[in-house]
């Protein structure tokens, strides 16, 4: 298992390479595009952000009515060695370590403001956060704006549909994994999540469908039929999730607790009982790693000829603008290229 992690830890590096030097993917599928990750998507308040963190295991997003998330979140979770401390770093402010997860949420929400200027429209500019902890699994999960179907008060017309281009961007690149979340209180044919999936993966291979609000249900009524595949089929197993309530978050329950809550739920409910060993946000971080290294390695021989391709076209432009003297955008190009070539070595060791 420790080349499999590896791998992701590389993919990772990568990604945040083509963030800092810009995507050179020249013509047809960029670097970027070829690198697989799972992007997170459904309504407002259907409970994104709240898996994304049990995900995690941590308080760090902004929360709030109306539109929370305005920029993409690019997270990517990196395991340490046991006993290491846990901590966060962003892209735009790297070496600046942060130990204390409120100062994370504080950073985003500045971070976005920076770029839309507290007014409540959207950026399709994405906010880069690493988090370093020897609880997380390696996987990448990008955070996005939730669908809506109507604009609020100082928000313009184009919301509605701005903010479904842009997760749509995301969800339509084949090597996206779409992680649909959907409420349990609502009727999944009404799901956001479930209707854009459709639309952009229709035979449901990359598509992982979360059923939140378990808890939530009216009484005599139970999920079964969502989450055993009866009411819409998917290739993987549907995963229903037990998030904090917000009587919870006001009353500051830990994320522990509200994991052991979780599976404390699942293991006695006479409805879904049976299935407890494949429910809950731990199973889902397994799940969903499981299946990112899966992907990656198959995407190895792909990935190796995109950044041979890089590598080429890195090596002409810098025979066009000469090579690097000082610190200078050549010195930067450079240093891709140096790590593509590494990435290039460790990728074919990886190769059977
Ligand atoms: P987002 O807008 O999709 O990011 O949704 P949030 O994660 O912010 O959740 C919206 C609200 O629903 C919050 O008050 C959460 O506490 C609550 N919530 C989310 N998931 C669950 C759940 O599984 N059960 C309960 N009871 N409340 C939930
Ligand atoms: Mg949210
Ligand atoms: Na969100």
């Amino acid at each position: 298992m420790a080349t499999m992690e590896s791998l992701i830890g590389l993919v990772n590096r990568i990604q945040r390479a083509c963030t800092v030097l810009g995507d050179h993917g020249g013509e047809g599928m960029s670097l970027w595009e070829a690198l697989p990750s799972v992007a997170v998507v459904g309504g407002q308040s259907s409970g994104k952000s709240s898996v994304l963190e049990s995900v995690v295991g941590r308080d760090f997003l902004p929360r709030g009515s109306g539109i929370v998330t305005r920029r993409p979140l690019v997270l990517q979770l990196h395991k340490t060695d046991k006993g290491q401390s846990e901590y966060a770093e962003f892209l735009h402010a790297p070496k600046k370590r942060l130990t204390d997860f409120a100062a994370v949420r504080r950073e985003i929400q500045d971070e976005t403001d920076r770029i839309t200027g507290k007014s409540k429209q959207i950026s399709n500019i994405p906010i880069h956060l690493s988090i370093y902890s020897p609880n997380v699994v390696n996987l990448t999960l990008i955070d996005l704006p939730g669908l809506t179907k109507v604009a609020v008060e100082g928000q313009s017309e184009s919301i509605v549909e701005d903010i479904e281009n842009m997760v749509r961007s995301y969800v339509e690149k084949p090597n996206c994994i779409i992680l649909a979340i959907s409420p349990a209180n609502q009727d999944i044919a009404t799901s956001d999540a479930i209707k854009l999936a459709k639309e952009v993966d229709p035979s449901g291979e990359r598509t992982f469908g979360v059923l939140t609000k378990l808890d939530l249900m009216d009484k005599g009524t139970n999920a079964l039929d969502v989450i055993e595949g009866r009411s819409y089929r998917l290739q993987h197993p549907w995963v229903g999730i037990v998030n904090r309530s917000q009587a919870d978050i006001n009353k500051n329950v830990d994320m522990i607790s509200a994991r052991r809550k979780e599976c404390e739920y699942f293991e006695t409910s006479p409805e879904y009982g049976h299935l407890s060993h494949k429910m809950g946000s731990e199973f889902l971080a397994k799940l969903l790693s499981k299946h990112l290294e899966i992907v990656i390695r198959q995407r190895i021989p792909s990935i190796i000829v995109l950044i041979n391709k890089t590598i080429d076209e890195l090596n002409a432009e810098l025979d066009r603008i000469g090579r690097p003297i000082a610190v200078d955008p050549g010195a930067q190009l450079y240093t891709t290229l140096e790590l593509c070539r590494a990435f290039d070595r460790v990728f074919k060791e990886h190769l059977d």
